[in-house]
């Protein structure tokens, strides 16, 4: 049985793989949400799943939620297999061009995107430890590497998944004794709210391939910075 916990359910790429992981017979996922109450399609799949289901209330900027979330876990298992933080914002592309971008535009996103991941790791830390294979992937993108920035503008954003892919090899290097993998994973430009209806990979697409990476990591791989199709991804 992997015990999986999943932030950003609602809907998007963090609703398709919690959709896929309950499509396996040996899955306990714990889905966050921060309004669970609204959340009408993960509420189906937890009725159809009871067993194998809990959603969490979450917003990931609130460090006593996210306290209150972890003891929920460790109330039912005592370890965790995987974290995926996949929760994350991208404010309105105005808002983060040269002339739109504030200093409170930048901190929101940073505190969403990068402090809160590193801060739910902290949190789970003790049932990851007891864990099998136990391994954290951050949901990072292509907008987050240094390499792939030749372009302007989306400073918020890009700024965020890259201060995240460093907080990945922080966590890589930290955890490397307790053989906790921890990859950076872009999982593509997917068709969601967030990559609009033109991009290039349907939910499905993508969390086949997130699915599929995260199954094949070892600690080997801790520190790495990969693409949903396997391949690395140039920092
Ligand atoms: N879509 C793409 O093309 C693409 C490309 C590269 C990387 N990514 C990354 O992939 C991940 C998922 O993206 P997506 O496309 O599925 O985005 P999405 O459709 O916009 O969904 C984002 C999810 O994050 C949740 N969320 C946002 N802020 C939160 C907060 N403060 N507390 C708790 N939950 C919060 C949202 O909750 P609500 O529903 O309550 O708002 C929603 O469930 C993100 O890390 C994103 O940066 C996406």
């Amino acid at each position: 049985m992997e015990r999986i916990f999943i932030t950003g359910t609602n809907r998007g790429i963090g609703l398709e793989v919690t959709r896929q992981y309950l499509q396996l017979d040996d899955t306990r996922i714990f889905a966050t949400a921060r309004q669970p109450e609204v959340a009408t399609e993960l509420q189906a799949l937890a009725a159809t799943y009871p067993e194998r289901l809990t959603v969490i209330p979450l917003e990931v900027t609130d460090e006593t939620a996210i306290r209150e979330a972890a003891r929920l876990v460790a109330e039912q298992v005592d370890g965790l297999d995987i974290l995926i933080n996949n929760a994350a914002i991208n404010p309105p592309e105005k808002t983060q061009t040269l002339d739109g971008i504030t200093v409170e535009t930048m901190l929101d996103v940073l505190r969403v995107n990068t402090a809160a991941p590193l801060m739910i790791v902290k949190a789970l830390l003790g049932l990851l430890r007891q864990g099998n294979n136990p391994r954290i992937a951050n949901i990072s993108s292509e907008m987050g590497s240094l390499a792939a920035r030749t372009y302007g503008a989306d400073y918020a954003y890009c700024t965020s998944k890259a201060a995240l892919n460093m907080v990945t090899r922080g966590l890589a290097a930290d955890l490397r004794r307790d053989t906790i993998t921890v990859i950076a994973l872009d999982p593509g430009w997917v068709q969601t709210d967030m990559g609009s209806p033109d991009a290039d990979l349907t939910p499905q697409e993508s969390a086949r391939g997130i699915r599929s990476v995260i199954d094949g990591l070892t600690p080997a791989d801790s520190g790495a910075f990969l693409r949903w199709d396997g391949g690395s991804h140039p920092w």
